[in-house]
């Protein structure tokens, strides 16, 4: 690590709520930085480290911590220091405990607390300070995520020089949940400060322009927004508001050579044969959140098992979970009901040195991680509702041996892409039940067939192709 480019001199800032890296303190009071969990990170980490000089401001994990600006990895890293009020009031309150649940189908009732809006007002008043300080003049500024909307319009009142971009990475919700929000024009105000608006799917971008519509009584076209394609536009006093959809994916590239490195291939073999050489491995891998359906493929695998169609002695499966959001209620609920079902199914069905489940909460790393879904006989991906889910085009993308199944929620993002894939709908058990059977059963040539078909998907549609046309869309407000 070394010390970062002046403030003022960035052409291309990302502004995200957390660096791509976090600050650890380990026991003896030292600190060293670890990788942030989550799909955010995953997706933009490769575009800033392509380009020659790139920089990203956000918090790095830890409250009450000043952080002087760094390098790392060739990024240049601006900090933003919260404090532990603000972390409990902004991150695990407004963003997780308010707009997360509200935006993810209201999957648990969403906390409506007027001290949090503040706070949340507050602190994304202090990022667009920070990127204030820290882009040069005339420079793109691309704001992440729901943690971070109402950065572009305090961006553009301190900064009306900035090109200033804005993606979400959830779904943005229908318009009937996102009503129920006290801060909805607010919301949609904070948002409109930006260029160009930028969801995974055309059905957020259409809930976007009916709300600045209706709420806000604004000039928004009707016409149908296209994937990467046809842009609908919000028209202001005195600009142009973009919106758009572009759904993210992952560096396929990267993927494909390092699920080629004999050593990744060779790990697969021994996971493999340390699980006890079974028939079929099954494998979820996913941050330990409510969204994730994780406990509904645990309910499918228990009850094949109950019911005789699943052999114990023959079936594994892997669940990997990261920790996540630990101090938010409805995470340490559950978790705790994760843990007791991953008891029961190998309580009632596991051999000594032999349990079914294999469940560890935490993170691995990477060429672990790719070793595991090269071993994976079939991938489970069943969120109850995602905005696209990277997870599910990693495995394929790691997939160019045309191995294995996945089976994909409907709800999630990227089942608009991934057609060839066993998709499932995560509220009909019975039915997860059906295709995870005959995802297991599949003849080989079927499969390879259908994987050939989603390894395509993603090779065409990588994460450098989703900046590109996100940026693309964005450059012309630049050069008007
Ligand atoms: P989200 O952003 O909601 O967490 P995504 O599926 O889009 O969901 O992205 C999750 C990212 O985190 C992926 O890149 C995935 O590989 C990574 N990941 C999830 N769980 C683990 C784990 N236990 N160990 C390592 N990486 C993980
Ligand atoms: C999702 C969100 C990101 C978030 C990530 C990890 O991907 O879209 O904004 O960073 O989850 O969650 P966390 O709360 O740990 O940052």
């Amino acid at each position: 690590m070394t010390d970062s480019a002046p403030h003022g001199t960035s052409d291309f800032v990302v502004v995200a709520n957390r660096l791509p890296v976090d600050m650890e303190t380990l026991d003896d009071g030292t600190t060293r930085w670890k990788r942030s969990p989550g799909g955010l990170v995953t997706a933009l980490e490769p575009i800033l480290l392509d380009r020659e000089r790139g920089s990203w401001v956000g918090w790095p994990g830890v409250p009450d911590t000043k952080v002087e600006p760094i390098v790392s990895g060739g990024i240049d890293l601006y900090p933003v220091e919260l404090s532990s009020d603000e972390v409990s009031r902004y991150y695990e309150g407004f963003s997780n405990a308010t707009l997360w649940p509200l935006y993810h189908d209201v999957l648990v009732a969403p906390v409506f607390d007027r001290d949090w809006w503040h706070t949340y007002l507050e602190v994304n008043r202090h990022f667009a300070e920070e990127t204030a300080r820290t882009a040069a003049e005339g420079a793109t500024v691309w704001v992440q995520d729901y943690q971070l909307q109402l950065a572009p319009r305090l961006l553009r009142e301190m900064r009306p020089d900035l090109t200033i971009g804005f993606f979400l990475h959830i779904p943005f919700p229908p318009v009937e949940l996102f009503m129920q929000l006290p801060w909805r024009k607010e919301v949609v105000e904070g948002l409109l400060g930006a260029d160009l608006i930028g969801f995974h799917l055309p059905g957020g971008a259409h809930n976007f322009l009916f709300l600045a519509r209706r709420l806000l009584g604004l000039d928004a076209t009707t016409a149908g927004v296209g994937v990467r394609g046809a842009l609908g536009r919000v028209t202001l006093d005195d600009r142009v508001v973009q919106v758009g959809a572009f759904p993210i994916s992952v560096d396929t590239r990267q993927l494909v050579e390092q699920a080629a490195d004999p050593a990744v291939v060779e790990r697969a073999a021994e996971i493999r044969r340390e699980l006890g050489n079974p028939g079929k491995i099954l494998l979820g891998v996913d941050r330990l959140d409510y969204t994730k359906g994780i406990d509904l493929r645990l309910s499918a695998l228990g009850e094949l098992l109950d019911e005789g169609r699943l052999d114990p002695s023959d079936t594994v499966m892997v669940q990997l979970a990261t920790p996540s959001r630990e101090r938010v209620e409805h995470y340490i609920k559950m978790r705790s009901s994760i843990e007791e079902q991953v008891s029961h199914i190998n309580g009632d069905h596991g051999q000594i040195g032999r349990p079914v489940v294999h469940y560890l909460y935490q993170p691995v790393d990477r060429n672990e991680l790719i070793a595991l879904f090269l071993a994976a006989d079939v991938m489970l991906v069943t969120p109850m509702r995602d905005g696209m889910n990277l997870v599910a085009k990693e495995y394929v993308a790691c997939r160019a041996d045309l191995g294995g199944a996945l089976v994909l929620s409907e709800f999630a993002g990227a089942a608009a892409e991934l057609r060839g894939a066993y998709l499932v709908n995560p509220h009909d058990l019975d039915g997860v039940k059906n295709t995870i059977v005959a995802a297991l059963g599949q003849e080989r040539e079927q499969g390879r067939r259908r994987m050939s078909r989603l390894h395509r998907q993603v090779l065409d549609h990588d994460v450098h192709r989703w900046a590109q046309s996100f940026l693309d869309a964005l450059a012309p407000v630049t050069t008007d």
